[in-house]
C-alpha cells in the first residue's frame, strides 16, 4: 500500500463535510482506494454486483480432533469432577503463567468468578460497589445479589468505558470495591482507575470477562486489580461453553476465592473439613479439557487477529469520518474481538451508521452500525427496582438512602451514548479477523465503495 504524500490531517482539512467520496477520489489516499474509486460500481444494495460473495469466517466455536480426543480422555478417566482429576488444576497453572498472574482459580463462569471476588472482599448488605452502567448485567447481578448497591459512574462518550475522571466523586464511606469492566477487548483507563483506588485504599476487581489478552503497557487486563475475572462462556474468545477464572496476586485472598468456588474446602488442604465460606462453582474436567486445547488455538487466533486488525485499522483510518475507537494509551493492546469504529455522519451526507452498515453488508462484509452495545444501560433494567424494593434491601438501607439512590440514576453520557452525534460501526473481529489479508482488503474495498457512493443512499 503506497502512502499518500498528504498527511492525514491535511487530507481531512481539505475534505469538506459530505465529500468523503469525492475527497477519496481526488487525493488517491492509497493505490487501493484509487483502484476502488475508479470502479464506480453500483452499490450492491441498489442492485449492483457485491464486492464479495464468499462468506467471511463465522464458525464459532472452532474445534477439531484435538478437542474430541481431550474430551474422550476425560470421559474414559472417569474423573469428571476436578476433585479427582487434573485438567482443572493443570490449566490453572498454565493460564496464570500466560496471564502474568501469580494465582488463578478456575470456576464454572465469569459471573461466579466475580461473585467469589466480591464475597471474599466482604461485600455485603449496606455496601456500595462503584461500576459502570455500560456492561452485561452479570457485573451488576453479583453486586445486587450481595445486597449491595451498584453505584454507577457515567461513561466516557468516546469509548463507552467507565469515565475514570468521575470515579473519585462517587466514593463514599460505604464504597467497598471499584469494579471496572473491560468491554469487548478494549481496556478501560485502568492505570487511572488504579491510581484513584490506591489513593483511597479501595480494592479493584476487574471484570475482564470479555477481554482475555488485552493489555495496557504490556500488562494483561485482569492483573491490575486485587482480582481479575475472566469468562470462557461460548460467546467469548477463549471458550469452554461455560467457565471462568479468577486471577490475583494476594495469596490469602486467592486461597479464599479458590475455597469459595469449592464449597469452602481449604485449597492448601492444611485444614480439615470446610473452614471457609463457599458454594459449588467448580469447573468440570470436561470444560478444562476443552479449554486446554482451545487455549493452544486461542494463542494462534489472537496473533492472526492482531495482524489483521492492525492492518485494517491502518487502512480504514484513512477515510475521513471513520476513526478507530479511542484507546487510553499508545501502549494499549486491544484484542479485536469486536472491532469498533467511530462513524461521523457529517462526512457522509448525514446518512446514519445503520444505513451505511446496511450498504456495506450488501457488499458481503458483516458490519453493523448504530449505537453502542448494552445501549440502554444496566441502571434501566427492571432487576434493579426489584432489588431496591426487596426486604433484604429494605433491611440494609434506609428509605432516605434508597430514595437518593433512585434519584441519582441519570447519566448524561450513558443516557445519550453518542453525545457528540457520532455513531459507531462494528464488526465481529473474533471470527472475521481470522481470515487473510485479502479478506481485510475486501472489507476496505466495501467500505470505500459505500463512502464513494454515499450520495446514492440519501
Ligand atoms: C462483561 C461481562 N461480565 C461478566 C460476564 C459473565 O460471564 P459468564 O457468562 O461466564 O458467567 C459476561 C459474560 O457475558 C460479561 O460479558
Amino acid at each position: 500500500m503506497k502512502k499518500s504524500s498528504l498527511t492525514r490531517r491535511s487530507f481531512i482539512r481539505k475534505t469538506s463535510a459530505g465529500l468523503a467520496g469525492a475527497a477519496l477520489a481526488a487525493t488517491g489516499v492509497s493505490s487501493l482506494y484509487g483502484n476502488i474509486v475508479k470502479k464506480t460500481n453500483k452499490l450492491a444494495l441498489l442492485g449492483g454486483a457485491a464486492v464479495r460473495t464468499k462468506p467471511f469466517p463465522s464458525t464459532w466455536p472452532i474445534f477439531d480432533e484435538n478437542e474430541e480426543k481431550a474430551l474422550l480422555k476425560a470421559l474414559h478417566s472417569r474423573n469428571w469432577c476436578c476433585l479427582r482429576g487434573n485438567a482443572v488444576y493443570d490449566f490453572e497453572k498454565v493460564f496464570a503463567e500466560a496471564m502474568g498472574a501469580p494465582y488463578c482459580a478456575l470456576s464454572n463462569g465469569g459471573t461466579t468468578a466475580l461473585n467469589a471476588s466480591l464475597h471474599c472482599l466482604g461485600v455485603g448488605p449496606g455496601d456500595e460497589v462503584i461500576t459502570t452502567p455500560h456492561t452485561f448485567i452479570a457485573t451488576i447481578n453479583v453486586i445486587t445479589n450481595a445486597h449491595a448497591l451498584p453505584v454507577f459512574v457515567d461513561v466516557d462518550g468516546d469509548t463507552g468505558s467507565i469515565n475514570a475522571d468521575l470515579i473519585e466523586d462517587a466514593i463514599t464511606e460505604h464504597t467497598k470495591v471499584i469494579l471496572p469492566v473491560h468491554l469487548a477487548g478494549y481496556p478501560v483507563d485502568i492505570e487511572k482507575v488504579m491510581a484513584i483506588a490506591n489513593k483511597h485504599n479501595i480494592p479493584v476487581v476487574e471484570d475482564a470477562c470479555q477481554s482475555v489478552f488485552a493489555e495496557v503497557n504490556n500488562k494483561k487486563v485482569g492483573t491490575f486489580g486485587v482480582t481479575g475475572c475472566i469468562s470462557f462462556q461460548e460467546w467469548k474468545s477463549l471458550v469452554s461453553g461455560e467457565g471462568g477464572a479468577i486471577l490475583g496476586s494476594d495469596e490469602d485472598l486467592m486461597w479464599r476465592c479458590a475455597a469459595f468456588v469449592n464449597n469452602g474446602r481449604d485449597p492448601k488442604k492444611s485444614k480439615r473439613g470446610y473452614p471457609y465460606p463457599g458454594s459449588n462453582h467448580r469447573m468440570t474436567e470436561f470444560q478444562a479439557a476443552i479449554l486446554t486445547e482451545q487455549f493452544k488455538r486461542f494463542k494462534k487466533q489472537d496473533k492472526t487477529r492482531q495482524r489483521n486488525g492492525k492492518y485494517l485499522e491502518k487502512q480504514l483510518q484513512e477515510i475521513p469520518g471513520i476513526k478507530p475507537r479511542k484507546r487510553y494509551s499508545e501502549r494499549t493492546r486491544i484484542t479485536y474481538i469486536s472491532f469498533e469504529l467511530d462513524y461521523d455522519k457529517k462526512y457522509f451526507k448525514n446518512v446514519p451508521a445503520s444505513k451505511f452498515a446496511e450498504a456495506v453488508r450488501a457488499e458481503g462484509v458483516p458490519i453493523s452500525g448504530g449505537k453502542r452495545r448494552y445501549g440502554g444501560g444496566c441502571h434501566k433494567e427492571g432487576m434493579l427496582e426489584e432489588h431496591l424494593n426487596s426486604d433484604a434491601f429494605g433491611a440494609s438501607f434506609s428509605k432516605a438512602r434508597l430514595k437518593k439512590y433512585r434519584e441519582s440514576l441519570h447519566f448524561p453520557v450513558m443516557d445519550n451514548i453518542r453525545p457528540s452525534g457520532k455513531e459507531k460501526l462494528s464488526m465481529e473481529g473474533k471470527t472475521a479477523f481470522l481470515g487473510r489479508k485479502k479478506d481485510m482488503d475486501d472489507i476496505v474495498e466495501a467500505v470505500v465503495k459505500v463512502a464513494k457512493n454515499i450520495d446514492k443512499l440519501t
